[in-house]
């Protein structure tokens, strides 16, 4: 279950790396843009904002996180799917999906796909976490998979490398019908002190931990917190700014080529963000 309360509560250094993905994109009036994995909504919102003539939609798996962004009132048309499900309708000029593809084992295939079937011109822009090696993912795992909790979360699956690196989407899904610019950028986020969890603890349960959020009860949820906010603690000093919390990114935008057709992008590239 995702909560889009927890989620948002970091929804500006969530933001950032949506605008400079989205900074690449340089279509100017798209018939169609597709948000997938749209989660809360906010951000997609934008998109009708940029492209008010688009017809916009969001798609999220997770009912709680679009009946938030139903709430927003925008003109975007959400609805509950599953973008393994999902296949580009011929007027689909812009496809975005950003932090959700980790979460979709086999993506890679479906990325491919996804190019094949848009019509030419169209543009696929992704973002993914690049911070299964950071600290804090590895403490995760390592307490998971500790004498204490391998047993409770045995059925949790908390992957190593669910993503490739740029150069691996790059390799991934060009080809002379398709372009890619493909890079990585680490944020170095200053996570304020709020309450009585470590803060990256506070991020972490908005989303890689909610797996095992959903395993436990309440009591070895605070069993499980307290051991690994005891080791994320080592991990990320606090002091009187907060935490430095470092967290890379890595962003593709691929722009489909090859079949003729009704092309409603124009052909310059995308500004610089
Ligand atoms: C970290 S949130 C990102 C939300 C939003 N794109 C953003 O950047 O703020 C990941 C979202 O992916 C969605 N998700 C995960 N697997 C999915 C799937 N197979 N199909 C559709 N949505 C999925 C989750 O429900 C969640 O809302």
């Amino acid at each position: 279950m995702w909560d889009p309360g927890t989620y948002l509560r970091y929804a500006a250094e969530r933001g950032r790396p949506f605008a400079e993905l989205l900074a690449r994109v340089g279509a100017t009036s798209p018939r169609r843009v597709v948000d997938l994995g749209c989660g809360p909504g906010v951000l997609t919102a934008g998109l009708a904002d940029r492209w008010p003539e688009a017809r916009v939609e969001g798609l999220d798996s997770s009912s709680s996180m679009i009946e938030r962004a139903d709430s927003l009132g925008s003109p975007v048309s959400f609805r509950v799917a599953d973008v393994r499900e999902w296949t580009p309708e011929p007027d689909t000029d812009v496809v975005i999906s950003h932090a959700t593809l980790q979460w979709v084992r086999g993506h890679e295939a479906l990325l491919r796909d996804w190019v094949a079937a848009l019509p030419g011109g169209a543009w696929l822009a992704f973002g993914v976490p690049g911070n299964f090696d950071a600290p804090s993912h590895r403490l995760l795992r390592s307490v998971a998979r500790s004498a204490a909790w391998r047993g409770r979360l045995a059925a949790v699956e908390l992957r190593d490398a669910p993503v490739l690196d740029a150069a691996g989407y790059a390799s991934l899904l060009r080809s002379p019908a398709c372009e890619v610019d493909a890079w990585e950028t680490t944020y170095v986020h200053v996570l304020p002190v709020g309450d009585d969890v470590h803060p990256v603890l506070a991020w972490l349960s908005g989303t890689a931990l909610r797996p095992v959020r959903a395993a436990l009860d309440d009591t070895e949820w605070a069993a499980f917190t307290a051991d690994l906010g005891g080791e994320l603690a080592k991990a990320y000093p606090v002091d009187a700014t907060g935490v430095l919390f470092p967290f890379r990114r890595i962003f593709v935008v691929a722009r489909a080529g090859g079949r003729p057709g009704a092309v409603a992008v124009d052909d310059r590239p995308g500004p610089t963000p």
